[in-house]
């Protein structure tokens, strides 16, 4: 088992090394974008699957889908600077030699990664605050502290990869935004194959819960994915489209049964995987 982990880790490294590329060169930066195109595909708004949508007129709503896609792209960066704090807490130290490695190409590209969706945001709008929550997890024994922190990293990861698959190849775009999501996918694919290894690994040497920390473990997941669920409703981009009452716009979506619909296709991979791995029996109480 063990050695078939590594396996799997140091096939992902090779391929990190064979897709690499340099962030700075590989992108086709335009003067300015059209503010009459898509940036965010309706489909994807926080307003998608409401009739809330149907309030807005198209101007706003194009505008709306600007700030959407800034906020995603923030709040990307932002996750992936707390992501690269627990992987720098792990590497080289014991338990994480087999993956050691392969963190050494997720700090590099992570890092790339806050670089182009910083450069999106400067250029054509500006960097939302942070409104992410922490990784870490302190008040858990250690091991599986360390399992929720790796959890919630691949939870974090698989929602963007929706975002970024759908994007990627979605022809309203202007071809930045394609290009963006596009490698953002491709590096994210292997990031998350080996999420999932290291999250059963460290589930298999865990050893058996206590009903105490299996609720514990479960309310700090939900507390997460539903923090991270929210972070894609921030007032600010409502009013940065010039809606009013940007926060009573966001309490209402919320209540929205079209936006339960939609986080759980967000969340469908994770959902599958917490399931199948026997990590979470009912993961459906998540979200
Ligand atoms: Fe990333
Ligand atoms: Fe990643």
């Amino acid at each position: 088992m063990a050695e078939a982990y590594a396996a799997v880790l140091e096939k992902l490294t090779k391929s990190s090394i064979e897709h690499d590329y340099d962030p700075r060169r590989r992108f086709a930066w335009p003067d300015g974008l059209d503010a009459d195109e898509w940036l965010m595909p309706p489909e994807l708004m926080s307003v998608h699957d409401t009739p809330l949508a149907g309030s807005l007129d198209r101007r706003t709503l194009k505008a709306l889908s600007k700030w959407e896609l800034v906020n995603f792209f923030s709040l990307t960066l932002h996750g992936e600077r707390e992501l690269l704090m627990v992987i720098s807490r792990h590497i080289h130290t014991d338990g994480f030699e087999a993956p050691s490695d392969f963190f050494h190409r997720f700090i590099e590209e992570e890092n790339n990664h806050i670089w182009f969706f910083s450069e999106f945001c400067r250029r054509y709008g500006k960097i939302y605050p942070d409104s992410t929550v922490s990784v870490a997890s302190e008040d858990l024994r250690p091991g599986l502290g360390i399992l929720l922190s790796f959890l919630r990293i691949l939870i974090f990861e698989e929602i963007g990869d929706h975002f970024n698959i759908r994007m990627g190849s979605d022809a309203r775009l202007p071809s930045i935004v394609r290009a963006l999501n596009r490698a953002h996918h491709g590096d994210e694919s292997r990031h998350i194959a080996a999420g999932r290894q290291i999250a059963r690994r460290l589930h298999a040497l865990l050893g058996r819960l206590s009903p105490e920390e299996e609720s514990a473990f479960l309310e700090q997941l939900k507390e997460y994915v539903s923090f991270t669920l929210q972070s894609f409703y921030n007032p600010q981009m409502y009013s940065d489209a010039g809606i009013r009452d940007a926060y009573g716009f966001r309490r209402e979506l919320l209540l929205q049964p079209g936006r339960r619909k939609q986080h759980g296709v967000f969340l469908g991979r994770s959902l599958a995987f917490l399931r199948s791995s026997g990590m979470v029996l009912r993961p459906d109480a998540l979200y």
